[in-house]
Formats: structure tokens, sequence, C-alpha cells
């Protein structure tokens, strides 16, 4: 059983596709333990911060959960209030944290950013979302596409459509080569990953059997998929300005029920990282929806709320595998 005490996750790539196996089995059996009221405490006495430069719902939920279900304290310093970035520098701000937490999660903008606090807090520090990975995000995607598949992950095929350059579309480009699964980014082209990213994970692919393909085609690309996966056409930290020219590149990667329709797989399963806009229950939703005429935008109302959806699932189990990211670099088993 792999060790990763005092391990930092910054990026799927970190880790060995042994040790993301671990943790998903990790995850597995926390949650498992949770639901049969039998689960025991690792993390007590530990203190952990909670940095958050951007919104969140889910992962700052899912780190103060896991976090108490295990005994440790948190501290939330959310996007105001503190003194990281106006008059303190990241690398202070580690090396503050760093005498104080035995642990610390980072949402916000660049990747460098949690490196320097990786770099110089002394502790082990978790990613929660930069502007380039959401490596958290992923295992909760893989427990879940686990959970609703008989296949393992390296005989899973994925389509993944929209905003493939950003977070998520980077983030499942390593967890693809980790795992061994055939991955298609179906995205305007523009909206492919890196080719630097393409090439830094091409070594693992042909270790582990991942097929990793990028294609503006939709047909093509979802053709026998078991999941389709989207996320929003815009991300956290870019400038609402960009919306209208997105509508319209990403229109024809919008998920509907036409597109589930030509995956050919009467149980194909439809997942979003969320928040999704869906419908015009939120004020962004609404303006844009009526602004545009859409109803939804990378995905619409009727896929997201039909049974394929498995989407509720997935916002759950990013608590089970965050916590058991904390219990595997943190916890004294
Ligand atoms: N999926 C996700 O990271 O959600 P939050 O932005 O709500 O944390
Ligand atoms: N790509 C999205 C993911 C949100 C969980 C964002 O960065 O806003």
């Amino acid at each position: 059983q792999p060790n990763l005490k005092n391990r930092h996750f910054l990026r799927l790539m970190d880790f060995t596709p042994d040790e993301i196996l671990y943790l998903l089995e990790l995850a597995a059996r926390l949650k498992a333990d949770k639901k049969a009221g039998t689960e025991k405490q690792t993390l007590k006495g530990k203190n952990i911060a909670l940095i958050f430069e951007k919104s969140s719902t889910r992962t700052r939920c899912a780190f103060e959960v896991g976090a108490f279900d295990q005994g440790a304290n948190v501290s939330y310093i959310g996007p105001s209030g503190s003194q990281i970035g106006h008059k303190e520098s990241m690398k202070d701000t580690a090396r503050v944290l760093g005498r104080m937490y035995d642990g610390i999660q980072y949402r916000g903008y660049g990747q460098e950013l949690v490196q320097t606090l990786a770099d110089y807090s002394g502790v082990p520090v978790w990613n929660g979302l930069t502007d380039e990975f959401h490596p958290t995000q992923i295992l909760a995607d893989f427990l879940t596409m686990q959970e609703h598949s008989t296949k393992p992950l390296n005989q899973i095929k994925l389509a993944y459509l929209g905003d493939a350059r950003n977070n998520m579309g980077n983030s499942f480009v390593e967890g693809a080569a980790l795992m061994g699964v055939d991955l298609r980014l179906v995205a305007p082209k523009q909206f492919f990953p890196e080719q630097a990213l393409l090439d830094e994970v091409t070594e693992m692919a042909a270790k582990t059997g991942a097929k990793i393909t990028c294609t503006e085609d939709v047909a093509e690309g979802v053709k026998d998929v078991d999941f389709v996966y989207t996320d929003v056409w815009v991300s956290m930290g870019e400038p609402e300005s960009v919306w209208e020219a997105r509508i319209n590149l990403m229109k024809p990667y919008q998920v509907n029920s036409e597109l589930m329709q030509k995956t050919g797989n009467p149980d194909v399963k439809f997942l979003h990282c969320l928040p999704a806009f869906h419908d015009d229950q939120t004020t962004v939703g609404k303006e844009i929806a009526q602004k545009y005429g859409m109803n939804g935008l990378e995905v619409t109302d009727e896929v997201f709320e039909s049974d394929a959806s498995i989407v509720f699932d997935e916002a759950e189990n990013r608590m089970h595998t965050i916590k058991a990211v904390m219990v595997a670099t943190l916890g004294n088993e």
C-alpha cells in the first residue's frame, strides 16, 4: 500500500497510477465507513487552513466536512479579509501558515501560487483549483465513474466537451494518461489543451494504454462513450466580456439530448463538476439565457435533470475523495 504521508497534491501527475488507485480505494472505504457509522478519526488535533481566493461551494464544504468527520479543525480564509496578495506575498504567507497549521488547501489563480505555498510552508498543500488544474475534482469524477460502471478505468471511454483548455480539460488529460482512459477532448481547436501538456503525458499514456484524442467533430468524439462530461464555457477569473464570443464558438458542443443520442450508448451517463448553467435560476444564467435565447448553456436542463445525469453523486464524492487526500497525506492511521 503506497505511503503518501506529508506529500503535496498540486496536480495529478504528482502521483503514480498506483497512488491514484490507492486514493480512490481509500475514498470508497471512507465513504462506506461513514455510511455504516464506523468511521475512525485519523486527523484528531490537526489544524487545517483553507485559502479561497475564488468562490466555492463544493470544495470548501468537502474540505470542511471531511476534516470535521476526521476530527480536525479548519480555518476558512476567504477572498477578502486576509493580507494575502495585497500586503503579504504567498512566500511569506506560506512561512506564517506553516508555523500554525498542519495542512493547507489553496484555491486561486496561477499554479505558481500553490507551488510557492508547497515550497515554503513545510506542510502538505492541496490544490483546490487553480487556473491550470483542478486535481481533486478528477478523483471524485473517477470514483463516480467506477461506481456507475462495471469496467475498470482503463476500459472506460469518456468525452469531455467545451473548454478543453481550462483547469478541467487539463486535469482530465493528466488523469486519463495516469489511469489508461480513452479520453476524447471535443472542442473548437483553439480550446484544445496546450501541446506542451499533451507532450508531457505521452510517455505515461503509452505505459497505461491511455488514448487521448482532440477533435472538433462531435459525432466522432462522442461515439460509443460511457460518459459525457462538460464544464462551464467561461471559468472563474475570466472577464465577462468573453461570454459572447465563447457562446458562439461553443454552441455546437452543448450537451443536449441529440448529443447524448449520438453516443449510440443507451446507458451513457452525464457528469459535470458543477456549478452548471443549465437553467435560468441564477443571476448569471438568467441574464445569459435571456440575452442569447438559450435553454441552458454548456448543458440543457433536459439532460441535466435526466436519469443519465449523475452529477449529485459526483458532488457527494468530492467530500469522500478530498477526505481521502487529507487522510492519506496527513492522517495517523
Ligand atoms: N466543482 C467545484 O469545484 O465546485 P465549487 O466551485 O463549488 O467548489
Ligand atoms: N472551470 C471551472 C471549474 C469550476 C469548478 C472554473 O474554473 O470556474
